[in-house]
């Protein structure tokens, strides 16, 4: 049982294999926490310090004790208008304009299973293997009740929490900000780490201490964006990836967010997670519910690398879902940086035919099949085949390249419109905008409000109309600018940011319920909405439109650190590079690349014979290892923004297979030899590198390392495979 409720003192305390979460209700009715942290056992109530400080007030029922304050006090839900002048969890706007809510213990539920969402994806899990704490607190003046959701997957080391916020009072109200999860930490010195970036450069890992004031990231963007992931990392001064402890906070949601990390006056930290306050003001009426979307937490003290395949497990079993979940991903040849806007019927065949000639699984029709689509200015919205363009119907064409033996994808951007289409002229207040204000423009087109439901509808039907034309396998969901101009035509109440993507989850669950067999990529401008959210209903997503190999490595790198390997879209391109025109091996883009779900992304028709021979090779290459880098835990051995090479390993659940990969980013004159030391392996057991026929002890290869090839040449690559053949005697 993961969930315990000491009544005498009121103690809830959480627990996973490795770790505690614990509150407690006090005499006031306040809830404060406790702890979170590694596993203990007992009341942590006495770290609970009372001291009667200045300009920190005390709640009126604290009568004379002037020791008593929720400025000073851990809180689990903390409300704007008590008394606490920290960030706060939840601010409310009243029907008499206060801004205060004074939330109070009233009951609590403890049940199997890990609770839902209405509308919003969540880690999901069987009653088996989850538990589900909800704590119901009141505001007695106001009416409003928010319940507190805490989901506990023992085995995985999970804690999920969200809340759901309702007007029970008699008036309408305001929500003005509300976050899902809030850790108050009474003692330490924690960094933050968090993934900044920009289009075509996402996920740069950025790690600085939380100081006195407040450091915030977040997006305003409608989606989650390239620019602040929506999760961070808290971690020790002096926390390693093998060592220390950490804590990982992650959104699972795809819009606008905001994560804030405070030191308060007296050295105590307080991080927030939840929905961005900016651009929303969700009005409650009477009876009504707003659900804030789920953060999920782990904690670990054995290092950033631990947290990393905590977080990666719970992806991967918890938060995907449908047939690909456990399938190996096909291995896809996509049209964009092979043809961009420039191909026709022929040009995809063609790609067919190349692609089973080199093993590929599946041709990709990326943007430009559709409406008046000929470049990037016209057409979105219009989801009619142009088969004018294809020189056949889609139905043909489809049937051409399944003759090839090659399964066929297209690509959509269903929330979009171009003001030159068809769509925009009849519907033209189906797009985002605000009345009186001419629309802010992006790569030409406007957004569609995907918060109404009639717009969804017809978007949907016209999708379907395409997807049903023939054998479709795959779908790559696009979504390539910010969200402006967030005013509906339905509501003025400051509901559309949240509602949009609440609508975009609609379609999605209705597409995959629609299309079970089917396997959906998401994309925005690359990475620009790659999130847990999404995940939920596409298990990959391509990962960034910078397909350069030595981008790429710290792209992935820094995506690792949360995501698993199985979620993010990896594919060789051509040379000299469409993104940064740098020249790399084809070998080494593909070692890059296989730290994904594979494919190619490159016509080709412009590759000699041995280039050809060189991808089969990489395919079977690939196929071999697919299994065990989809499933495998997985390991950076270094970090490519400090050191001179990149280094990962993908390891089976009982460390008997593995695979080390390793790229150098440097070329010097009469370079040190690179050692990498590998992880996760059995001290005890040797292992076979297969291609030397070298054996090594595990210890060894964990704690002095492989020295790597003395090759002259840019980023050279390799890849290794080790393969466990019994305990020590073997090597004597
Ligand atoms: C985005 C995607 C690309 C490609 C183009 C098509 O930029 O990330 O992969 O699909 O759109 O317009």
């Amino acid at each position: 049982m993961g969930i315990h409720y000491q009544q005498e003192n009121r103690v809830f305390t959480l627990n996973t294999t490795h770790t505690t979460y614990q509150m407690k209700v006090d005499a006031f009715g306040f809830l404060l926490h406790l702890y979170y942290g590694g596993k203990i056992s007992g009341s942590m109530d006495y770290l609970l310090t009372y001291c009667d400080r200045g300009f920190s007030g005390n709640p009126f029922d604290a009568g004379g004790d002037r020791a008593y304050s929720l400025d000073v006090l851990p809180q689990e839900y903390p409300a704007l208008g008590t008394g606490d002048y920290r960030n706060s969890a939840l601010v409310i706007r009243n029907g008499d304009a206060s801004e205060c809510c004074d939330l109070r213990y009233i009951s609590h539920r403890i049940y199997k299973g890990k609770y839902k969402l209405k509308g919003l994806p969540a880690v999901y899990a069987s009653e088996e293997d989850a538990e589900t704490l909800e704590i119901l607190l009141g505001d007695s003046v106001s009416g409003v009740q928010v319940k507190l959701l805490y989901g506990v997957l023992e085995e995985e080391d999970i804690i999920t929490r969200s809340a759901e916020i309702s007007n029970c009072g008699k008036e309408g109200i305001v929500v003005e900000k509300a976050a899902s999860a809030c850790l108050d930490f009474v003692t330490g010195d924690l960094d933050l780490l968090s993934f900044w970036g920009r289009h075509v450069m996402e996920r740069n890992l950025q790690r600085r201490e939380i100081a006195h004031g407040s450091f915030a990231i977040g997006s305003r963007r409608g989606t989650s964006s390239h620019q602040y992931n929506p999760a961070v990392i808290l971690a020790g001064k002096n926390t390693t990836e093998e060592h220390g402890g950490c804590y990982g906070l992650l959104f699972v949601y795809s819009g606008n967010f905001m994560c804030e990390a405070e030191k308060d006056q007296f050295g105590q930290t307080r991080v927030l997670m939840g929905l961005q306050s900016d651009l929303f003001h969700y009005s409650l009426e009477r009876g009504e519910t707003l659900v804030v979307p789920e953060t999920i937490l782990g904690y670990t003290d054995k290092g950033l690398g631990q947290l990393s395949v905590q977080f990666h497990r719970c992806i991967m079993r918890h938060i995907c879902r449908g047939r690909f979940r456990d399938l190996p991903r096909p291995v896809l040849l996509n049209s964009w940086e092979a043809a961009y806007f420039d191909f026709d019927g022929d040009t995809i065949h063609r790609l067919a035919k190349e692609a089973a000639s080199l093993g590929i699984d599946m041709v990709v029709m990326d943007d430009g099949w559709f409406g008046k689509r000929e470049d990037d200015n016209s057409g979105l919205g219009d989801w009619q085949v142009n088969e004018r363009k294809l020189g056949c119907s889609l139905k043909e064409l489809i049937e051409k390249v399944n003759g090839c033996g090659v399964k066929f994808g297209i690509w959509i951007e269903p929330e979009m419109v171009s003001e030159d289409s068809v769509l925009y002229q009849e519907h033209p207040d189906w797009a985002l905008g605000i009345p009186g204000r001419k629309p802010v423009r992006s790569r030409n087109q406007l957004v569609l409000d995907f918060s109404r439901e009639d717009v969804r509808e017809s978007v949907f039907a016209a999708i379907c109309g395409v997807l049903d034309q023939g054998n479709i396998e795959y779908v790559k969901w696009d979504m390539n600018r910010s969200i402006s101009d967030v005013y509906s035509m339905r509501d003025q109440q400051g509901k559309v940011a949240y509602d949009y993507v609440l609508g975009v989850y609609d379609f999605l669950e209705k597409l995959t319920r629609r299309y079970p067999d089917m396997l959906i990529e998401g994309c925005s401008g690359g990475g620009g909405r790659f999130d847990a959210g999404m995940l939920y209903y596409t298990p990959q997503i391509w990962c960034s439109d910078n397909t350069d190999a030595l981008d790429r490595i710290r792209i992935q790198y820094g995506t690792s650190f949360l995501y698993p390997i199985s979620a993010v879209g990896a594919h060789v391109s051509a040379v000299p590079n469409h993104q940064t025109g740098r020249g790399v091996s084809l070998g080494t883009r593909a070692v890059v690349a296989m730290a994904g779900a594979f494919g190619y992304e490159l016509d080709p028709g412009k590759l000699t014979d041995e280039e050809k021979e060189e991808i089969r090779g990489q395919v079977r290459q690939y196929k071999k290892y697919q299994e065990l880098i989809r499933k495998g835990d997985y390991y950076r051995l270094s970090d490519p923004f400090r050191e001179a090479y990149a280094a990962w390993q993908f390891t089976s659940e009982n460390a008997e297979w593995v695979l080390l990969c390793v790229v150098m980013l440097e070329a010097h004159g009469n370079m040190p030899v690179t050692y990498v030391r590998l992880r996760g392996l059995r001290e005890d057991m040797v292992y076979e590198e297969t291609h030397s026929g070298k054996r090594y002890y595990g210890s060894a290869l964990m704690e002095a390392g492989l020295p790597m090839p003395m090759e002259q040449g840019e980023y050279r690559a390799w890849q290794m495979e080790l393969v466990a053949k019994g305990q020590d005697s073997c090597l004597r």
